[in-house]
């Protein structure tokens, strides 16, 4: 046996000991239905009567002290309105969906990546659109905000990227899984800017496995849930997914093994992520990982890897930029009511028939994914 089928093999009987899964009270179901377009107002020129967006609810019922919703955008991506106005329609519209919620989010966690190259002006305009919002706000960067000044402006606008806030009985937590990457820069002599143009590509062959939350954020997680019942939940944002999708796109963190090991003892652990701009779901243990849509484009998925527990996204049309993205709202709920539509993933512009092409792109037929290796070689 290989060192990695060892490591991998060791690492399966340590987060999947025989029956072990996530609390069945937290009451989460998943479901694909079609909706009739709820598409209002300012929607590009596409969004008009037909067009049926597919949400993709999650239902979700904690043991929380009252039912609320919070909503969620991330990966929005803005370049300088003088550049590209595209993205900055598109969350111009995220944040109209969000005022429009009915009931009310209680508040937004903007995900990371709210600019493309970390402009400050692309972080100012994102900043001022999102002022728009009156409910609280909370944030955590993506590498796309921090690559070009280390985070500078993005903490003179957001506050610090590692936070802790309890909300009607859930903890919320933000974590930071992007400034932590290997110096890949110095050695190199690269300016600010090629430095953060390595950041900015999907294939981080540069930058290497950038992803990862740290020794000392770790500790701090530690203790930041030492006074937390183990039964009660617990919400984590990050950017990225908090296990190992897909590195090469660093589709993970690089120390999820550890983050696992950290967070095993609770039962009510929800990962909530952006960054893959993908629906995907995925369990571990007694954790569950939710990915959430871009406003900004839908980034294929990986060609292994892709968590068994994912209905996929149907392929989304190129041609369309409100296509395959959009944003999700998540409400949390008392007991054991099981609310509808407790997480939504909507997505602006799904048509009802939006690609005609060989049998494998169909609408009819899903991905074609091959399953992970590790679940290949130590099946449930
Ligand atoms: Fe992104
Ligand atoms: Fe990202």
């Amino acid at each position: 046996m290989s060192d990695l089928n060892r490591i991998r093999s060791e690492m399966d009987a340590v987060l999947r000991p025989e029956g072990a899964h996530p609390d069945r009270n937290l009451k989460i179901t998943r479901r694909i239905f079609i909706q009739k377009s709820i598409m209002t107002g300012a929607a590009a020129g596409a969004a008009t009567c037909g067009l049926f967006p597919i949400m993709n609810g999650i239902e979700v019922a904690y043991g929380a002290e009252a039912p609320f919703s919070f909503a969620w955008i991330s990966d929005t991506h803005l370049y300088p309105k003088t550049v590209n106005t595209r993205f900055v329609e598109k969350t111009v519209q995220a944040v109209k969906d969000v005022k429009a919620m009915s009931p009310a989010a209680d508040f937004l966690i903007f995900g990371g990546d709210i600019a493309q190259l970390g402009d400050p002006v692309e972080l100012d305009l994102g900043n001022e659109i999102l002022k728009e919002l009156t409910i609280k706000k909370v944030y955590i960067p993506g590498e796309h905000d921090w690559y070009l000044d280390m985070g500078k402006k993005w903490g003179e606008l957001f506050g610090k990227p590692t936070w802790s806030m309890d909300h009607k009985g859930v903890r919320f937590i933000g974590l930071d899984t992007v400034s932590r990457g290997p110096d890949y820069w110095t050695a190199k002599n690269m300016t600010p800017e090629e430095r953060m143009g390595h950041m900015a590509t999907l294939d981080g062959t540069v930058a290497g496995p950038w992803a990862g939350v740290g020794r000392d954020q770790l500790d701090w997680l530690q203790n930041k849930l030492a006074d937390w019942d183990k039964a009660k939940p617990i919400v984590i944002f990050t950017h990225n997914p908090l296990y190992e999708y897909y590195p090469p796109w660093n589709f993970w963190v690089r120390d999820w093994r550890d983050v696992q090991e950290v967070l095993k003892p609770y039962t009510k652990v929800t990962n909530i992520h952006g960054h893959v701009h993908q629906v995907l779901y995925n369990e571990i243990g007694t954790m569950r990982s939710i990915g959430m849509l871009a406003t900004s484009w839908p980034w294929p998925y990986a060609p292994e890897g892709v968590p068994k527990l994912t209905k996929p996204m149907i392929r989304v049309d190129p041609g369309d930029h409100f296509d395959g993205v959009g944003w999700e709202k998540v409400s949390v709920n008392p007991g054991n009511q099981v609310a509808r539509d407790d997480v939504e993933y909507v997505m602006w512009g799904r048509k009802e028939v939006f690609i005609q092409s060989e049998a494998d792109y169909d609408k009819s037929t899903p991905e074609i994914l091959r399953a992970r290796i590790a679940d290949n070689m130590y099946p449930y």
